[in-house]
């Protein structure tokens, strides 16, 4: 496919927040966002500024490439790299640009999106979904550890995905019951707002689990995101009640956490440059420990995390990176390496669904895209999608 127009204008992401959307060949894409961003991403450029850049420079530019594969991306990124790349354009830029043409090749070939990367994947992709959340994510009062997440344990994704949304709809009922000042609040990522406290949360996780399983007969499993970097100042995690943990208390709450309720998954558990710490929780519990701010999709930070032993899984998130050749190359490292992938949303994303035909390309076992509001239920669908037209 031979790229004919391009252009770029600002639109809005699911915050409100201007965001730079890229059209190529008539097919538009844009970059998601983050909130609760790690420090050690790739830089973002202010999306006014990003678009003008990209229609004053870039247009020419991208009119000299033609993609049919993976290895021309490659090659696109290298002269992009040659000209500035990421450091002057942005990382939101070079992404949204290529989510844009992996959109247009698709729409060129009448082809998925998926298999530009792979012709025939191959797994049934379990979900993890963010049901209850505070933190970054959240205004007002709300929890400390950012997001309280569930993932049913079975192979067929369209029953996960619909389970998950029940669970989602009734743990809300329970809030009401426990919470007094609960008004059926949702975060950036369409979880639920509590004033409760983390521990209850827990507790209520647990038992609406109990329930879920009496109804559909499907295991749900437990999980956190902590995004401790967020709690994380002067050497202490401070939490919201003015309590705060040494680096040693942290761990050893987040190891009485994970055996008291059994979490099968616990990300950013500790600040972001923390390796050793992490190896510490990791040795000590059996949960799936994750990096997200830890590895920020860095192919470099997840090699130093495996010699480090400080993770099993990795969030994988295209825009920490800026590049779709990079977040490849991340997903095959982990698997050569037997660290699980997680593919991941945004807490400020676009309404594509491009990311499930991502995931799915690359085949990676798991996908973290919550489970309600739009812009999450886009991508979600998109795997609904994709399961109904598997052969
Ligand atoms: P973000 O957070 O998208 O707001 O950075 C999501 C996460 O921490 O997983
Ligand atoms: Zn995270």
């Amino acid at each position: 496919m031979k790229i004919k127009d391009a252009k770029a204008r600002v639109v809005l992401n699911s915050r409100g927040n201007p965001t730079i959307e890229v059209e190529i060949n008539g097919y538009h894409e844009a970059a998601p966002e983050g909130a609760s961003k790690g420090s050690n991403e790739a830089k973002y450029k202010e999306p006014t500024e990003a678009v003008r850049l990209f229609n004053e420079e870039l247009v020419d530019f991208l009119k000299t490439f033609e993609i049919e594969d993976l290895d021309d991306l490659k090659a696109f990124e290298e002269s992009f790299m040659s000209i500035g790349g990421i450091e002057k354009y942005g990382a939101n830029t070079l992404i949204a640009t290529e989510l844009a043409i992996l959109r247009a090749w698709s729409n060129y070939y009448k082809e998925p999106v998926y298999k530009f990367f792979n012709k025939h994947p191959s797994v049934n992709i379990r979900i993890l979904a963010n049901v209850v959340g505070g933190g970054a994510h959240a205004k007002g009062k709300s929890t400390d550890i950012q997001e309280f997440l569930i993932s049913p344990r079975t192979e067929d994704t369209r029953v996960a995905i619909f389970v998950a949304s029940y669970f989602h709809k009734l743990i809300a009922g329970k809030l009401e019951v426990l919470d007094k000042s609960f008004l059926y609040g949702r975060n950036d990522e369409g979880a639920w707002t509590t004033s409760l406290e983390d521990f209850q949360v827990l507790a209520l996780m647990k038992s609406t689990a109990e329930d879920v399983k009496m109804t559909y007969d499907v295991e749900i499993d437990i999980g956190i995101d902590y995004a401790a970097n967020n709690l994380y100042k002067n050497g202490y995690y401070v939490y919201k009640n003015g309590k705060f943990l040494s680096r040693e208390e942290q761990i050893e709450k987040v190891i009485e956490l994970a055996n008291f309720y059994n979490l099968f998954y616990i990300e950013d558990p500790l600040e972001e440059n923390d390796f050793e710490g992490f190896s510490i929780i990791r040795e000590r519990t059996s949960s799936l420990i994750v990096g997200d701010d830890l590895t920020v999709t860095n192919i470099e930070r997840i090699k130093k995390a495996l010699e480090n032993k400080s993770i099993r899984g990795v969030i994988i998130k295209p825009n920490q990176i800026g590049s779709i050749v990079k977040t490849y190359e991340a997903v095959k490292f982990c698997k050569e390496n037997g660290l699980v992938p997680i593919f991941s949303h945004r807490s400020g994303e676009t309404e594509s669904g491009i990311i499930a035909q991502i995931a799915y390309g690359m085949e990676v076992p798991f996908v973290k895209f919550g489970i309600s509001g739009g812009e999450r239920i886009a991508k979600l669908n998109e795997l609904l999608r994709i399961y109904e037209n598997r052969p």
